[in-house]
Formats: C-alpha cells, structure tokens, sequence
C-alpha cells in the first residue's frame, strides 16, 4: 500500500466513476472524500442536463448532494442501476469500508445497485485485507460483541469522535467497534462470523460485491474490473 493519496488522485477517481452513469439511472451516492468528488461531477452533469436520481448512503452525501442538485430518491422507491462509493482498502475486489461510519447504509444500497463502481487512490490497493474491520453495534450490544470478536482473534476498539468527548455515534444511532484481525486470510469467513454475532447492525467487510475499481493516478484513472 502507498502512503495516503492526494486529493487529486480521488478527484479524478471519483470523476472517471461519474463518467460511467447514463441518463435516466437511479445512482447510489457512496461515502467519503472520493465519493464526493463524484457527487460533485454528477452535480455538474446534472446542471448539463443528465437526468438521474441519487440515492445517499449517508447524511454527508444526502447534503452533499442536495447541495450540488442531484435529485434524491430512496429504495423505497427506486432500486439503483448503478452505486459509486469509496473504501479504505481494496484487496482482490473485496473491501474495507466503514471509515465514515457509514457502512450499514452504504452495504445496503451499494448491494441493492446492479453494479457497484469503487473510487480510490493507489494508496488504498493491497495484496491482503488487513485494516481494521468497523463493526456497527447497538449501544447495548457494546461488550458483548466485543468479547465475541476477541474470541475470534480479534481486538476491537470503541471508535472516538475526534472534536468532542465520547464515542462516534452513526447515522442509525449505533457505535462502532473497529476491530483489528491483522491480515484477513478468508474474508468471505471472517465476514460470515460477523454477521452471525447478536448486536451487530453491520460490519465493514464487503465481499465480492464490487464490479469495477476505479483507481485515481498522478496522471489519470484506470479501470480495474
Ligand atoms: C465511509 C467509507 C468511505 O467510503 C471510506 O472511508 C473512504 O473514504 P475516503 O474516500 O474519504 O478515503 O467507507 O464509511
């Protein structure tokens, strides 16, 4: 993995992905500072006359998007063609993602989409998985999920809000354990042990849901499918 990308790099994933949406879809709107360059890009192809709907994974990119002017739908209403979203690591097509708290909404509508696009910096891409996983838990659900991820080799952490006393809290009122397991050898397993755990909304593995990575360069995209 390369050290941190550069904004450049995620603008111009995020404005390749963009690119990828034709007129007439219903669009999944991902998470985080390359997602949003592809909000904006769509904001601006919107402005040109493209006609789409979004729908936000978060409340950072549902603002971010009625800011820019890209109509909103929800899955109440529409199911998406087609989802642009970041992660905070790629591996083989699998992810980690949760970095903003927002991989509960984020796995719903990028699962519900009929391909799901991933923006990303090259300093994101790795041989093994091995950041740690986010894990979404009910508030009371707190320990009790944390001593089942220590029983699976785990060693979760109650994530912080950084400009104020107390925990992160999510757009669904939950926490996050950020549960390191060193390098993840059987995603697809790990990410099944998860799931099965009482109190957990959800957890930031995304296995084999990806279609195409598109990865921001010092002087371009390229398209991994
Ligand atoms: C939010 C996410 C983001 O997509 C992920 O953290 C990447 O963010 P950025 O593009 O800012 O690096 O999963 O929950």
């Amino acid at each position: 993995m390369k050290r941190g990308g550069s904004d450049e790099e995620k603008r111009r994933a995020g404005e390749a992905a963009a690119e990828a949406v034709d007129d007439g879809q219903v669009v999944g709107l991902g998470t985080g500072s390359t997602a949003a360059h592809a909000i904006r890009a769509l904001g601006r192809a919107v402005d040109s006359g493209l006609d789409i709907e979004g729908v936000p994974t978060s409340y950072q990119s549902r603002a971010l998007a009625r800011e820019v002017g890209v109509p909103l739908t929800t899955l109440d209403d529409a199911t998406p063609d087609i989802a642009i979203d970041g992660a905070d690591q790629v591996a083989d097509g699998n992810l980690i993602k949760g970095g903003g708290a927002a991989h509960t909404r984020e796995k719903l509508v990028d699962a519900a989409a009929d391909r799901l696009l991933i923006v990303a910096d090259e300093s994101k891409l790795t041989d093994r998985l091995s950041a740690p996983v986010p894990v979404e838990v009910l508030p009371d659900a707190r320990e009790p999920v944390a001593t089942h991820v220590r029983d699976l080799g785990g060693d979760p952490e109650l994530r912080d809000a950084e400009r104020k006393d107390g925990p992160v809290v999510t757009d669904n009122g939950n926490l996050v354990l950020d549960c390191a397991f060193g390098q993840i050898d059987e995603p697809a397993g790990l990410a099944a042990d998860l799931s099965a755990l009482p109190g957990v909304l959800e957890h930031g593995l995304f296995v084999d849901l990806a279609d195409a990575i598109y990865v921001g360069t010092d002087d371009g995209a390229t398209v991994r499918e």
